[in-house]
């Protein structure tokens, strides 16, 4: 089999995705279901269209573009990822996985490859957590991890419930319906930067995952008394962002209190009323993000922060009210899916090494219910999240060949 990628439509694939934004480039913010992000998935959706493939959409909008196999009934090969970005994020971040994966599709139809099993390209529904607070709705709901009930409990920041957006976006249907049947996939297999700096730091062209670490997400709320900046002196104050900073203080140190390198919390979130510079702060919402690949220690600092923010209320008089999003499990990349990416390396002569995702991504809810793997290239500084972030076109072209390969395989 001869695969020849095209890297430079596949660049300018890219390049065309991030136009589809809220802010000017090189900044890209496509918040789940906003005109923008529905303008790309029209654009991923006829690129898909042009390459033959069969398009099927849920009910949550996750998509799926069909290349069908010599045995159409037998379990299909999935690959993809997302488009959605949160505010101010690169180019990169799961578009890669996506238009990466439908040139991967498009290489091995060029060249004699025919597949026995069908090839899924997915596009994952919100990935990120912007607009609907949790990460992974699109497949969390495919892997059966969350009840059609989100459907009304999921509310945006105007108070519009998860269905209404995705009625007025033409995603109808009930989410009970998301959830996969058993044997649709073999197995699934997702390309992503690797929003680190291992494989820069080491020269490696490719990560294989082995492991993807989880979120825990925390919402708090703390209630104070408002009032007038001047006239109100300091003893007689519950100042509900003083509170909220010792909470944001007390999330810092509880993950450094592990030192493992592998545990992170971070407070990304801090919404402040009135905000006002004249005013004393009545009440503050943080939301919380807390990671580990070891689930048990992740939900030992969870406990840690929660006992803080109680601790802080009690001393401070204020109120606090804490909602747990998520507390997910680390997953584990199936091994022969491992081995197919390790082997599809070393068919192209290219240094791999095995590692962990400290990122979460829609392959940790694809891995409970069917056989993953992933497959990472380095990108600059580690940066992502982030205007700044940046995947060489040589790492970009190396991952879609190693995907194209390893596809391949799994579908034979
Ligand atoms: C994914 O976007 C993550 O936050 O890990
Ligand atoms: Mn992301
Ligand atoms: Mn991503």
């Amino acid at each position: 089999m001869r695969l020849t990628i095209d890297r430079d439509r596949l660049l300018q694939e890219l390049e065309r995705l991030a136009t589809f934004s809220e802010v000017p480039a090189p900044s890209v913010t496509r918040i789940v279901f906003s005109r923008e992000d529905l303008a790309a998935r029209d654009y991923v959706t006829d690129l898909c269209v042009a390459a033959d493939l069969t398009i099927r959409q849920d009910a949550v909008g996750n998509t799926f573009a069909r290349w069908t196999g010599q045995d159409p009934n037998a379990a299909a090969v999935g690959t993809g990822s997302h488009i959605d970005a949160i505010p101010n994020a690169g180019r990169y971040d799961g578009t890669v996985g996506v238009l990466g994966g439908l040139e991967a599709i498009r290489a091995l139809k060029q060249s004699a490859f025919r597949p026995k099993r069908s090839l899924d390209l997915i596009m994952f529904t919100s990935e990120e957590p912007t607009r609907f607070g949790i990460g992974c709705l699109g497949s969390r709901l495919l892997a059966g991890n969350l009840d059609a009930s989100v459907d009304e409990k999921l509310k945006d920041k105007d108070g519009k419930t998860l269905r209404q957006v995705r009625m007025e976006a033409g995603f109808g249907g009930t989410l009970a319906n998301v959830r996969l049947q058993s044997g649709r996939y073999s197995s699934f297999l997702e390309l992503h930067i690797e929003q680190g700096t291992l494989l820069e730091r080491g020269q490696t062209a490719i990560g294989v995952v082995t492991a993807i670490a989880a979120p825990a997400s925390l919402r708090i709320w703390i209630g104070g008394e408002g009032g007038h900046a001047g006239g109100v002196p300091m003893p007689d104050r519950r100042d509900a962002l003083c509170a909220a900073a010792e909470v944001v203080l007390a999330v810092e140190s509880a993950a450094k209190s592990t030192a493992a390198v592998d545990t992170v919390a971070t407070t990304g979130v801090c919404d402040v009323f009135p905000s006002a510079v004249n005013s004393i702060p009545s009440r503050v919402q943080l939301q919380i993000d807390i990671r580990d690949i070891d689930g048990d220690r992740r939900e030992r600092v969870r406990s840690a922060i929660e006992e803080a923010a109680g601790n802080v209320s009690k001393r401070r008089g204020v109120e606090t009210r804490i909602e747990l999003i998520n507390a997910d499990a680390p997953g584990q990349c199936d091994p022969g899916i491992v081995d197919v990416a390790a082997r599809a390396c070393s068919t192209h002569n290219l240094p791999f090494k095995r590692m962990v995702s400290r990122a979460y991504h829609d392959s940790l809810f694809m891995s409970r219910v069917v056989p993953t793997g992933m497959i990472f290239i380095p990108c600059r500084g580690g940066i992502s999240h982030h205007p700044d972030e940046y995947a060489s076109p040589e790492a970009i072209g190396n991952g879609t060949l190693v995907l194209a390969e390893a596809l391949a395989e799994l579908a034979s």
